[in-house]
């Protein structure tokens, strides 16, 4: 979810880190802690909830404090470029909801953060007929264009089933269940049940003339998640030919990895891992230096998935040591350009 920006919090972090390069204020792994305030709403009615919810994050390392007052919540420090979920609960009227929160690069005021409602959730089950068991977790997902608004006519066939999960269903526009639907209508939401607990991305499927790109996000038995997947036209093509010089090296710097893999303050190269500099030099650490880890490589040719520089900034079940998690998952688009170039043999190119 996505809320105002608070561009004068975005301002002042850009010249802390300006200054911070040359005075040394700025330590460690986390220049700019940002910060995110809200309130916990009712997903069916966008009302703030009136009981008092509890508020907790997943995907930062060390978790962040989280203040709750009610319906509303502080959390702080954030590092930038950090996409984590944050998972709100109200018993016994509202279920644990999962939700995105994607902080680039400044601090988020006044989001709205959805959980269920028990009552609604018996509802959906009722209006499709399904028996959800308390092992496995449900999907909403809302499919959206490239500028955030739902987008209507995206059939159940495109959307590929995650393993053992029931749907697609699909909501009406008043968000009710609409069992005789077999595309999104104009509310763009996607419901699956019975999820497997662990991580879920919906991708589109085989033949669906479009991409769809979802942060992977937490599932947990008898808990809800509530996602964004975006819907763009065309089917899914993985890039070829990447050129480390002309398109790797620029997401280090684009995706913020610098800010605490550099090379130019001491302490900052966290990890023992440098990601600014000479092209040559973030070559060699990537594909000549070891991990600090016995095991997975940072770049790892025989199995380019298990590659580092893609697990260490993407969303893992269990959690791997990272700060943050920055990659939505592998249909973000710098993340394919990495596979892309590791299965082409990660070359000096
Ligand atoms: C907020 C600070 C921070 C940011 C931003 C960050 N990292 Fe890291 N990274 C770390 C820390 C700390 C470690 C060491 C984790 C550990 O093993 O305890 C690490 C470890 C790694 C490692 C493993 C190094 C090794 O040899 O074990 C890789 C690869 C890596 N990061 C890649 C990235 C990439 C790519 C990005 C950007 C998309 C990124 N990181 C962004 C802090 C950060």
């Amino acid at each position: 979810m996505r809320g105002t920006k608070n561009s004068f919090i975005g301002m002042a972090v850009a010249i802390v880190a300006l200054y911070g390069a040359c005075t040394d204020e700025v330590e460690g792994g986390d220049p700019d802690g940002l910060a995110v305030s809200g309130q916990v709403i009712d997903f069916a009615t966008g009302e703030v909830l009136t009981g008092t919810a509890s508020v907790s994050t997943r995907g930062l390392d060390p978790a962040p404090v989280v203040i709750v007052d009610g319906a509303a919540f502080a959390i702080e420090p954030i590092p930038a470029n950090s996409i984590f979920h944050l998972l709100s609960a109200a018993p016994p009227t509202h279920r644990a909801t999962y939700a995105a929160v994607e902080v680039i690069d400044g601090s988020l005021e006044g989001i709205r953060v959805p959980a269920l409602g028990e009552t609604y959730i018996a509802s959906l089950a009722t209006g499709f007929g399904v028996s959800p068991t308390a092992a496995r977790g449900i999907l909403l997902a809302r499919a959206v264009d490239d500028a955030g608004a739902p987008r209507a006519g995206i059939p159940g066939s495109a959307f590929t089933v995650p393993p053992g999960a029931s749907g697609p269903f699909f909501l009406d526009p008043q968000l009710q269940a609409a069992p005789g639907a077999t595309a999104t209508t104009a509310s763009g939401w996607v419901v699956f049940f019975e999820i497997e607990p662990g991580l879920v991305g919906l991708t589109a499927s085989a033949n669906a003339q479009v991409t769809m790109e979802m942060a992977q996000s937490p599932v947990a038995p008898a808990a809800a998640t509530i996602a964004d997947v975006k819907i763009t036209d065309g089917a899914t093509v993985l890039p070829t030919n990447v050129s480390f010089r002309q398109q790797v090296r620029p997401i280090f710097q684009l995706r913020g990895c610098e800010s605490c893999h550099s090379g130019s303050g001491p302490g900052r190269d966290l990890g023992n891992l440098t990601l600014d500099g000479s092209v040559s030099l973030i070559y060699r650490e990537l594909v000549e230096e070891l991990a600090l880890t016995a095991g997975p490589k940072r770049v790892d040719l025989e199995m380019p998935e298990k590659s580092l520089v893609l697990t260490m900034p993407s969303a893992e079940d269990p959690p791997d040591r990272h700060p943050n998690v920055t990659f939505t998952g592998p249909s973000d688009r710098d993340y394919q350009l990495i596979l892309v170039w590791i299965r082409e043999g990660a070359r000096d190119n």
